[in-house]
C-alpha cells in the first residue's frame, strides 16, 4: 500500500489541468477551465475544472472529483492504478507500506472474490474438456450446434456438472472459502446446505476489458427444463450487469481496427460470428442496453451497427431502445435477419463469406429503416401517420449533433412527404421541452446547494456597485500593507497576507473589471507596485499626478468618511475596524463579486427570455450553459462566503 505522506505529495504534484488535459481539451474560463464533458454527450462545455481547488466538476451530468477519481472514473483505474499513474507522470518515488492487517482483509476481499471467480473458470473450462461427463454432455452440445474447439477455448467456455455440489466440494477442498465462493455468487447456501449456483449448465464466463472474470451466464441443456434458459452472476461489487458487455475483452481490438461495433442479442452469436471472422462484436446480453454500456463501446468506435433478430413483433418492440444509443451521439445502423433467424443461427446456414456479404448489402441507416418499417403501416391512415411522425421525430431530436439531425429531417421529409419545415419544428420544440426540463433540474439542484443567506443576503449590504467598489477602494488605501489573515499553502506553511495582497488576487482571478475608471486605475497601480517591498500606498495616492485620483484618495482616507454598513454590523467600530479585516475585507468583496454574478445572470435571464421568443435553439442552449457556468461560479462563492480557507 502507498503511505499517507506518499499520497499527499503525488496529489499535491499533480497539475489537474495538465492531467485532464490529456484527454479532454479545456479552454480558459476565468479562473476556471471549461472542456466537453468525457463522462457524457453533449455539444456544449458544462465540464469545468478549477485548477486552484484541484477538482473538476460537471454541471452536465454531475461527476466531479479531484484529480485521482478523474482517472478512476475516465480510465477505469483502482485508486492504487490512479496514483501510480501520477506518481509515475511526476517522477514521484513510490514508497509502499506494509498493510494492516484490517487492511489487507479490506482489500483482499476483492481480490479473494476474483481469484475465486478465476479457480472457476478454471475448474469448468476443465470439466468441459476433460471430464467424462463434461464431453459426453457439454462438449457434444458444442459440437451438434457447429462451435469449434478453438473458439470454446478463446472464450475460456466451461461446464458444470449435473451433481449439485461438485464445483463447491472441489473448491473448498482446494483451499477456497466460502464467504467468497457465496460472495462470488459461485456457490448457494440453504440451510446449511451448499450447491452450486450454476449446476449442470454450460459456462460463459463474462470477462473484463482487461480480460479478468468477472461473472458467469449457464444455460441449461435440458430442453424440457422449467429452470431458466439462462442463469446469470447475481450483482455484486464485481459484477454488475448494466456495465458489462460480452465480448468486449475478445473483440476489442478488432473494433478499434474497423472503427465499428457489431451489436447482438446473446452468448452464443458472438461465438458464431467470431467463428466466422467477424470479431468486432459485442452482445447487450438479452435487455436493452444502457447508457454505461454504450458509453463503453463509445470509447472505442462512434459507429454501431445492430443486428436485429427477424421477428417483426420483437423487432418493433427493440425500436425505442435504439433511441439511447442515438442519444450518446453514435452513428447507429441495423441489418434486419431473415425472419426466425438469430446471428448465431443465420451464420450457420451460409458460409463465413455469403454471411459477410449479406451483412454488407443489408446495413441500412436506422432512422431511414425505422421510417420506411412504419410507413407502410400507416398508409392511408391519417392518424397513424402523424404518430408516425411523431415517433421519427422524436428519435432525431436526442442525436447531440445538428448537422446530423438536420440530414436526418431532410432525409424523412421526402420518405414521408411531408414539409421539412413541420420536421424542424417538431424536433425543436422537443429539444426544447429537455433543455428546459434539464434547466429547471438544475436550478432546482441549484437551489438546494446554495444556501439561502448567500442567495439573497450578502448583495444587499450595498445598494449599488460604485459604493461596493468604493469600499473596495477605501480597504486598499487604509490598511493595503496591513497583513490580516494567515492562509494555509498548498505545500502546508502557513503564511502571513496582506489586504493588497488578497483584494488584487480575488479580482485579477476573476478577470473583474471595476465600472468606475478611476478606481480601476488605482487597483491596476497598486497591481503594478505589488511587488515593490516599500511602496506606501497612502502617501503616493494622496500625492498622485492625476487629480481625480487624488481627490478620491483624500475622501476616502478623511476620517470623517462613512464606514461601509458591513462595518456597522460589526459593531463597536473606529478601535476596532483594524481588528475585524479578517472578516470584512472578505465579505466586501464577496459580496461585490457576487453581485456581478447576479448582474450577469440577470442579463443571460433576459437573452433567454428573447432567445426562447425567437425560438432560436441553438442560442437557448448556449445561453444555459452559460448560466450553468455562472451558477457554479456562484456555488464557488457562496462556498468561500460560508466557510472561507481562512484560519
Ligand atoms: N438471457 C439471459 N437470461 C435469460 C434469457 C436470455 O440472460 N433467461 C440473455 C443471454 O445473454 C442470451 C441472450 O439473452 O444469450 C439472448 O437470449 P436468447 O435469444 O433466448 O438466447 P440465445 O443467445 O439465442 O441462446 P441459444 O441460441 O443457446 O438459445
Ligand atoms: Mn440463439
Amino acid at each position: 500500500m502507498i503511505d499517507k505522506v506518499t499520497i499527499d505529495r503525488i496529489v499535491d504534484s499533480a497539475e489537474i489541468t495538465e492531467v485532464i488535459q490529456e484527454f479532454v481539451t479545456l479552454k480558459k474560463r476565468g479562473v476556471n477551465y471549461l472542456g466537453l464533458c468525457p463522462f457524457h454527450n453533449e455539444k456544449t462545455p458544462s465540464f469545468s475544472v478549477s485548477p486552484s481547488k484541484g477538482i473538476y466538476k460537471c454541471f452536465g451530468c454531475g461527476r466531479g472529483g479531484n484529480v485521482v477519481n478523474f482517472l478512476m472514473e475516465h480510465e477505469h483505474l483502482s485508486y492504487p492504478e490512479a496514483l501510480k499513474y501520477l506518481a509515475r507522470k511526476y517522477h514521484i518515488e513510490i514508497i509502499e507500506k506494509e498493510f494492516t492487517p484490517e487492511e489487507l482483509q479490506q482489500q483482499s476481499e476483492r481480490e479473494s472474490i476474483l481469484v475465486t471467480l478465476s479457480y472457476a473458470q478454471k475448474y469448468f473450462t476443465e470439466n468441459l474438456f476433460h471430464s467424462d461427463e463434461g464431453i459426453s454432455v457439454g462438449l457434444s452440445y458444442f459440437k451438434e450446434r457447429g462451435f469449434r474447439h478453438d473458439t470454446l477455448k478463446k472464450f475460456e467456455i466451461g461446464y458444470s456438472p449435473e451433481k449439485r455440489d461438485a464445483f463447491t466440494h472441489s473448491a473448498l477442498r482446494a483451499g477456497y472459502k466460502l464467504e467468497f465462493l457465496k460472495k462470488a455468487g459461485l456457490t448457494i447456501e440453504k440451510e446449511s446446505l451448499k450447491f452450486d449456483r450454476f449446476h449442470g449448465r454450460i459456462i460463459f464466463p463474462i470477462h473484463s476489458l482487461s480480460g479478468q472474470v468477472i461473472g458467469f451466464g449457464g444455460r441449461v441443456l435440458r430442453t424440457d427444463a422449467k429452470a431458466a434458459k439462462y442463469l446469470n452472476s447475481p450483482e455484486s461489487d464485481i459484477y454488475h450487469k448494466s456495465r458489462v458487455l460480452y465480448g468486449i475483452y475478445q473483440g476489442k481490438r478488432e473494433i478499434i481496427s474497423q472503427n465499428k461495433c457489431f451489436l447482438v442479442e446473446g452468448y452464443t452469436d458472438i461465438l458464431a460470428l467470431h467463428q466466422v471472422g467477424i470479431e468486432n462484436i459485442v452482445a447487450s446480453s438479452g435487455t436493452a442496453l444502457t447508457s454505461e454500456q454504450i458509453r463503453l463501446i463509445k470509447r472505442f468506435t462512434p459507429n454501431v451497427t445492430i443486428l436485429f433478430d427477424g421477428d417483426e413483433a420483437g423487432l418493433k418492440a427493440s425500436l425505442r431502445g435504439v433511441d439511447l444509443v442515438l442519444e450518446e451521439g453514435l452513428n447507429v445502423k441495423v441489418v434486419v435477419l431473415p425472419d426466425g433467424e438469430d446471428p448465431d443461427s443465420y451464420s450457420k446456414k451460409l458460409s463465413a463469406s455469403e454471411f459477410k456479404v449479406f451483412i454488407d448489402e443489408n446495413e441500412k441507416d436506422f432512422i431511414k429503416f425505422k421510417t420506411n418499417l412504419l410507413i407502410n403501416e400507416s398508409r392511408n391512415d391519417p392518424v397513424k401517420k402523424a404518430n408516425l411522425i411523431r415517433d421519427i421525430v422524436r428519435s432525431v431530436a436526442v442525436i447531440p449533433d445538428s448537422i446530423n439531425r438536420s440530414v436526418y429531417l431532410k432525409e424523412c421529409s421526402i420518405l414521408l412527404k411531408v414539409d421539412e419545415k413541420i420536421l424542424y419544428y417538431e424536433t425543436n420544440k422537443i429539444r426544447r421541452k429537455k433543455a428546459e426540463q434539464r434547466y429547471k433540474n438544475l436550478k432546482s439542484f441549484e437551489e438546494s446547494v446554495i444556501p439561502p443567506a448567500t442567495r439573497s443576503g450578502l448583495t444587499d449590504f450595498f445598494e449599488d456597485t460604485e459604493s461596493q467598489e468604493r469600499e473596495i477602494i477605501r480597504l486598499l488605501l487604509s490598511y493595503g500593507n496591513k497583513e490580516f489573515l494567515e492562509i494555509k499553502e498548498v505545500n502546508g506553511d502557513i503564511r502571513n497576507i496582506s489586504v493588497t495582497e488578497f483584494i488584487i488576487s480575488e479580482i485579477s482571478n476573476d478577470d473583474l473589471i471595476l465600472e468606475n475608471s478611476v478606481y480601476q486605475q488605482i487597483i491596476e497601480e497598486f497591481v503594478h507596485h505589488f511587488n515593490n517591498q516599500i511602496f506606501l500606498e497612502q502617501k503616493y495616492f494622496i500625492n498622485h499626478p492625476d487629480n481625480k485620483i487624488r481627490e478620491i484618495s483624500a475622501q476616502l482616507l478623511a476620517p470623517s468618511y462613512d464606514l461601509s454598513k458591513i462595518w456597522r454590523k460589526h459593531d463597536n467600530y473606529i478601535e476596532t475596524e483594524e481588528m475585524k479585516l479578517k472578516e470584512i475585507v472578505p465579505e466586501t468583496l464577496y459580496a461585490f463579486k457576487n453581485k456581478k454574478v447576479v448582474e450577469a445572470s440577470k442579463d443571460l435571464q433576459d437573452k433567454l427570455n428573447e432567445a426562447q421568443k425567437r425560438n432560436d435553439l441553438e442560442e437557448i442552449e448556449s445561453i444555459q450553459e452559460q448560466i450553468i457556468f455562472l451558477n457554479s461560479l456562484k456555488k464557488e462563492l457562496s462556498k468561500n462566503l460560508g466557510n472561507r480557507t481562512i484560519i
